[in-house]
């Protein structure tokens, strides 16, 4: 979605904001833009399409700043042309403004503004607010700021420059992430630590409603009553190759790849020397926990159906009665309490909109939040009562692949250690779990070698229109999952659906070309699951199996097979979805489509 990147300091301005902006494409954009301010003088640059479109516009001409500002846009109010890309310039245009989020009563600030003589150029909500501050600007850029955000309705980062201050950027945020990066002689400000990492590992997190004036060599951050903080600088520890391709033709295909090391990273960050579970930085007493009645899970797509699966481990192990809603839902529902429950948000990025208003709601509601989130430091995570951490590293595609894994390894470690929390499992039974869980990554390796075989399972079916995804039990949310990978990113129609239900109304659309990807790995529903494939095979569906090693009967049935190595059914979601990762991989790769960033699509959804 949207990114926002800003600098200050004599660095060359054009590199500056097109490597930033580079470095926040992998969140999905459809324009891009720059505006800087050089000898007192505001210039902008925008073009619709991929950034190679700006930067090749870019090269005839001459582009100078001792500060700048860069956005790559995510069209919600108006289509992603020129005039609509930011940054956005205000009447008189000596202010220029980027902008993360939506202003929910940007209509009602236009109408006003209109009837007293304001000429808008853009259908954006985002060209009001830089209207708002040209109107309140009298010879303070951070006063018409503070005057500005007051009239808005809605969630916003921005980060604003004049030429009447050209040796300062104004920049607030509310609901949407916004980090200063510190340097020496110079500063930087973005939405995601990405952009600048190359330069500095020093940030602040700037928190809702506070505003923050950069200049060059200095910096000041006020909270909404206009009082000076003083912030912690945070340092980063990860560096900028974990942002690199390394060699592979996409982040998908090496997050995939890097999913072994994920599971044994996680393994080392919460299982101790003797086996035992840790959640040392999970910043909530046991005691929170151990007297729950209820869990209810809140995330958005992969992350809800890793949600889906974690509410068939904790009731399987903890027999806790544990529910899961889509965010964008559960958000405006009752939020019944029942005595003693907890509300766990999954997140890869922490900063998802839809996620972040549930625990909010919740927290009004007095429900205490765990949350599981990969990004540290994001806004979910630290407006949790709780966290566990899911250590996946930097994801890039914006199809989740490993954090995926990541989160359901997470949630089958917290699934046994609040079963023991609740004296429901015994310590054997805890180890033995643990145990299987250490022979996962080299699992994994093994369907890894299997690419050549699923390449030639996708070359077979590539040119299908539609697919079919079922599963039971734990492996129906891997049917939602691998359903969704291959629509993300092939564009190809895929739907998921429990295999017993299939006889209620899909089983209408089986034909001699429709695609079926049946997960039958040995579980307690095996034999249902393989009667299933027998509907389907009576109406001649083409058949692809995720089997178990060794079942050889599954052979009669099927057209295809992928084999995945014998684990419990507790973990079969693990290796099931590694298959389903390659094949919708390499169809869309087969498709030539956009692997790493799909259309329409965002990798954090920062909007409601
Ligand atoms: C977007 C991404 C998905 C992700 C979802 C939830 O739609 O494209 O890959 O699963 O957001 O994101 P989160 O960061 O909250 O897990």
């Amino acid at each position: 979605m949207c990114g926002i990147v800003g600098y200050i300091g004599s660095k060359d301005i054009e590199t500056v904001l097109l490597v930033g902006l580079e470095r926040l494409s992998y969140r999905g954009y459809d324009s891009a833009g720059i505006a800087t301010i050089f000898k007192g003088e505001l210039s902008s640059w925008k073009k619709p399409g991929k950034l190679h479109v700006l930067s090749s516009h870019l090269k005839n001409l001459t582009v100078k700043g001792t500060s700048g500002i860069g956005h790559t846009r995510w069209a919600t109010h108006g289509e992603a042309n020129e005039v609509n890309a930011h940054p956005h310039v205000s009447q008189r245009k000596k202010i220029a403004i980027v902008h993360n989020g939506i202003i929910e009563n940007f209509l009602d600030i236009k109408k006003k503004l209109e009837r007293e003589g304001h000429i808008f150029r853009s259908q954006t909500d985002t060209e009001v607010i830089v209207h708002l501050i040209e109107r309140y600007y009298q010879d303070n850029l951070e006063e018409a700021v503070e005057k500005a955000v007051l009239d808005l309705k809605g969630t916003y980062a921005i980060a604003v420059i004049t030429e009447k201050e050209p040796e300062k950027m104004v920049v607030t945020r509310k609901g949407s992430p916004l980090i200063l990066g510190i340097g020496k002689d110079e500063n930087y400000i973005s939405s995601d630590i990405n952009a600048i990492i190359p330069h500095t590992k020093d940030v602040i997190y700037l928190d809702d409603n506070e505003i923050g004036i950069i200049k060059r060599d200095s910096y000041q951050i006020k909270n909404k009553n206009g009082v000076i903080v003083t912030k912690d600088i945070e340092h980063i520890t990860w560096d900028s190759e974990a942002v690199e391709k390394s060699g592979y033709d996409h982040f998908m295909l090496k997050e995939i790849t890097e999913q072994p090391a994920v599971i044994r990273t996680i393994i080392s960050k919460y299982v101790n020397e003797k086996g035992q579970i840790q959640f040392k930085d999970i910043r909530m007493p046991n005691s929170d926990l151990a007297e729950i009645n209820r869990l209810i899970i809140q995330a958005c797509g992969t992350s809800w159906h890793a949600g889906l699966i974690g509410k068939f481990l904790v009731e399987q192990t903890s027999r806790v009665l544990t529910e899961v809603d889509i965010s964008s839902e559960f958000r405006y529902k009752q939020m019944i309490s029942q005595g003693k429950e907890i509300v766990a948000a999954i997140s890869q990025s922490g900063e998802t909109a839809d996620t972040i208003a549930c625990i909010r709601e919740a927290k009004s509601k007095f429900f205490k939040i765990l949350s599981f989130v990969n990004v540290k430091g994001s806004t979910i995570d630290r407006e949790s009562d709780g966290v566990i951490y899911s250590h996946s590293g930097r994801e890039i595609g914006v199809a989740s692949t490993k954090n995926f894994l990541a989160q359901l390894t997470t949630m089958y470690l917290f699934s046994i250690y609040f079963a023991q929390l609740r004296w429901m499992i015994s310590e054997e039974k805890a180890a033995e779990m643990v145990a299987e869980l250490k022979k996962v990554p080299e699992y994994i390796e093994t369907i890894l070698t299997k690419d050549a075989e699923i390449e030639k399972i996708a070359e077979k079916y590539h040119k299908s229109r539609e697919f079919i995804f079922v599963g039971r039990g734990i492996n129906f949310p891997s049917a939602l999952e691998g359903a969704l990978k291959l629509k993300e990113i092939s564009y190809i129609h895929a739907t998921g659906y429990p295999a017993g239900e299939l006889k209620h109304g899909p089983i209408a659309l089986i034909d001699d070309k429709l695609p079926v990807v049946c997960i039958a790995t040995q579980s307690a529903t095996y034999e249902k699951m393989v009667s299933n494939i027998q509907e389907i095979k009576a109406r001649k569906g083409k058949i692809i199996v995720i089997a178990t090693e060794g079942d050889e009967s599954i052979k009669e049935v099927a057209d295809d097979i992928i084999y995945v190595p014998n684990v419990s059914e507790e973990l079969s979601p693990l290796l099931v979805a590694v298959p389903l990762q390659m094949l919708a991989y390499h169809i869309a790769v087969k498709l030539d489509c956009d692997v790493d960033q799909p259309r329409n699509l965002a990798k954090s959804v920062t909007v409601e």
